[in-house]
């Protein structure tokens, strides 16, 4: 079903990223990945069908020059995964640097890219990253909630205009164990108890894998998906129930 199907994947470095490389990888796609951490070009060692490009998605040229380097005239996948929440922090105390950082990243990235990608994209499918804090009103995240929840309407609206040759869904994690999870337990006064205050307010009581939001995006992605498209689904071991 992936077989020769070619995917590009934001932030295949890392994280939730690499997991879905894997993912398309194992399934027979070529993927191509982007991550500004130069790590990326290490990747096909250990993902076969993988390339990796060295590409920061706050920046156009670096865009345009990642896609001149794609030898492949048709693209079937776009998983828009890269994103940043890098110091978390209610309204009034967001600076405005952090405020344009975060939308440069989460969300003119994603526009950027995607906007790359459509001039090669027929016919496909495109699965946005967003998170449970776009719909939950988590505390001391209102510039990242707000960039998730434009991830949300961008889905909604693209599905309305690229339909029926593209699909357009989008997955909410709730807490994956990746570095940006990681670099939040760091800031917490304990970070230990926070973990396992998290864990233990999940109803499945883990903290979710990297795989577990690949799945849901490989399925998205795929033919078994082929009625859906403009829909959120949500993957947080029922955080949100
Ligand atoms: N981990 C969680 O708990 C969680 C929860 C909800 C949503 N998310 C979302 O899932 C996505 C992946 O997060 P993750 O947890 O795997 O994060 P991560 O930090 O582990 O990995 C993100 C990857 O994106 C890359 N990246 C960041 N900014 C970039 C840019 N400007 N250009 C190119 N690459 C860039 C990083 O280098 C990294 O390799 C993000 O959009 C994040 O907001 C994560």
């Amino acid at each position: 079903m992936m077989h020769e199907k070619t995917v590009v994947i934001t932030g295949a470095a890392a994280g939730i990223g690499l997991a879905a490389a894997r993912r398309f990888a194992e399934a027979g796609a070529k993927v191509l990945g982007l991550d500004r951490n130069p790590a990326i070009k290490n990747i096909s060692k250990v993902i076969p069908g993988f390339t990796g490009v060295p590409c920061d998605l706050a920046s156009e040229s670096e865009i345009l020059e990642a896609m001149k380097s794609f030898q492949t005239e048709n693209i079937d996948v776009l998983v828009n995964n890269a994103g940043i929440n890098p110091s978390p922090s209610s309204l009034h105390e967001t600076t405005e640097k952090v405020w344009f950082n975060l939308l440069e990243t989460n969300l003119t990235g994603t526009y950027r890219i995607t906007k790359a990608v459509l001039e090669r994209m027929q016919c496909g499918v495109i699965v946005n990253i967003s998170s449970i804090l776009a719909l939950s009103g988590a505390r001391q995240n209102a510039a990242y909630a707000a960039t998730k929840g434009a991830i949300i309407s961008l889905t909604r609206a693209m599905a309305r205009d690229h339909g029926p040759a593209i699909r357009v869904n989008c997955v909410c994690p709730g807490a994956v164990q990746t570095d940006m999870f990681e670099e939040y337990l760091k800031r917490c006064e304990y970070p230990e108890l926070e973990r396992e205050r998290i864990r233990n307010a999940i109803p499945l009581k883990r903290l979710g894998r990297p795989e577990d939001i690949a799945d849901a995006v490989f399925f998205l992605a795929s033919d078994s998906a082929s009625w859906i498209t403009g829909q959120v689904l949500i993957v947080d071991g029922g955080d949100s129930a």
